[in-house]
Formats: structure tokens, C-alpha cells, sequence
């Protein structure tokens, strides 16, 4: 891989052309060339790691509730592909469990953990990736950076990524301030510019904004030295990339 590309990210799998956090939208991303895929995690009342963007299943699925107070049975009697598509009718809401199993083990995956859940889901995720040995090819974001540094304190293996949708005046030293190791930073697309992704990675920082689909976005951040690039069209980027 050319080490000045940014790697493409597929975000929700491949949402813009598969139902977003579906196993299909996974293997399309995968497809495509992706590099990594990021994902969104909740915890259900049984404590399993389900993969969906809204803590209900109102939006993307033919069923409604609130995933944290549904048994994972439950959530899984839900088609998450029919109302992208006919075509997809019959994907289900993943376990997390089932996309480490379907992307290669070295694959980037990275896990957007949407909710703390009372301090319940961070024990669970850390179990799953050391006993399926993602650990080293895991990065767990999530807007909540409290509770990004409490999950590298429990385990320093992991690598954290920062979330935000701010215009910081020193993005490095803000990850620098949190007091643990930070493994990237997952800026609003619009709000990084050549400047400051130079700077962070100059200090040793990973470089993932989102979400960026057009051409003209995707170009500029191409042009603006960030390691990779958070997107719902990974072919998209990719025939960029290879111009
Ligand atoms: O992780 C990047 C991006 O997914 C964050 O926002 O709402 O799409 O999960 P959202
Ligand atoms: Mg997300």
C-alpha cells in the first residue's frame, strides 16, 4: 500500500449502495477495497454487542424498540435489509462476533460505541477482542471521550480513536490532554484542515475523518495528507485513489 493514501474506511460497511451495518454491507465494502470498516455498537438487555447506528431499531429495521431493553432473540427477529431493498430482505441486526468472523483477521474494524450503557458494554467488548484476538487490528471510537479513556485505562492494548464534530484549535493537544495513549482522531470531515492533519501526525496520530462522499471532499482530503478516509462509497474512493 502507497503509505501517502489514505486508506479507505467503509463507513456503516458500504451504506450508500447496501443496508448500513449489515453483514452484506460489510462484504460489499470488503469488495470494493476497503481497507477497514467502521461500524456502530450498542449492548442488549442480555449483555450481547449488536451492530446498528440508532439505540432503536426503528429506523433501519422492519421492527421498533430500544436494543437495551430488548434479549438478543429478539433484535435478531428484525430484518435489517428490506427497507434498503428487496434484495437484502432477510439480513438480520449482526452480533459483533459475526462481522470479526467474516472480515480477515488483520482487517481494520473499526467500533463506534454509541452508548456507555451504565459502564456495561466497555467489559464485554474488551472480552470479545481479546478472546477473538482483534485487539491489534480493533480501533474503538465514540464521541464519549470519558469513556474512551476509562477503556484504555482497563486495557492499554486497545487502541482508542477520538470523535468529535468540533473546530479545535490544536487537535493534537486536545488528544494529548485526555492522559492515555490516543490512536487516532475522527474529526468532522469539514472541520481538519491540511495544517493541523500535518501537525497530528507529525506527533504520531492517525488521521480518520467522516464522513466524506462527494468527489470534491474526497479529493481535498486525499490532497490533505489524512491517513485514512471515513466513507459510504468505498469504490468511490477507491477509483480516486487510483487515478
Ligand atoms: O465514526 C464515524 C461516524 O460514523 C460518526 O457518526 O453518526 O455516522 O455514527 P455516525
Ligand atoms: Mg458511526
Amino acid at each position: 500500500m502507497d503509505t501517502n493514501k489514505p486508506i479507505i474506511i467503509g463507513h456503516r460497511g458500504a451504506a450508500g449502495e447496501a443496508p448500513e451495518n449489515t453483514l452484506g454491507s460489510f462484504r460489499l465494502a470488503a469488495e470494493q477495497g476497503a481497507h477497514a470498516v467502521e461500524l456502530d455498537a450498542h449492548l442488549s438487555a442480555d449483555g450481547r454487542l449488536m451492530v446498528c447506528h440508532d439505540a432503536t431499531l426503528d429506523r433501519t429495521t422492519d421492527r421498533s424498540g430500544w436494543i437495551g431493553r430488548m434479549q438478543a432473540y429478539e433484535i435478531r427477529e428484525a430484518d435489517a435489509g428490506v427497507r434498503f431493498s428487496e434484495a437484502y430482505a432477510g439480513e438480520k441486526v449482526p452480533f459483533l462476533d459475526e462481522v470479526f468472523e467474516l472480515l480477515p483477521a488483520g482487517m481494520m474494524i473499526n467500533v463506534e460505541v454509541k452508548h456507555a450503557y451504565g459502564g456495561k458494554l466497555a467489559p464485554v467488548l474488551l472480552e470479545l477482542l481479546r478472546r477473538t484476538d482483534r485487539l491489534g487490528s480493533t480501533v474503538v471510537s465514540s464521541f464519549d471521550h470519558k469513556l474512551l479513556a476509562a477503556i484504555k485505562k482497563a486495557e492499554p492494548a486497545v487502541r482508542i480513536g477520538l470523535l468529535y464534530a468540533a473546530d479545535l484549535v490544536d487537535h493534537a493537544a486536545y488528544a494529548a490532554s485526555l492522559g492515555v495513549d490516543v490512536y487516532s482522531l475522527h474529526p468532522q470531515h469539514m472541520l481538519i484542515g491540511p495544517d493541523d492533519t500535518a501537525e497530528a501526525r507529525r506527533r504520531g496520530l492517525e488521521v480518520y475523518p467522516y464522513t466524506a462522499n462527494g468527489e470534491e471532499e474526497l479529493n481535498r482530503l486525499i490532497a490533505s495528507g489524512v491517513s485514512g478516509i471515513i466513507t459510504d462509497y468505498p469504490a468511490r474512493l477507491a477509483a480516486l485513489l487510483a487515478r
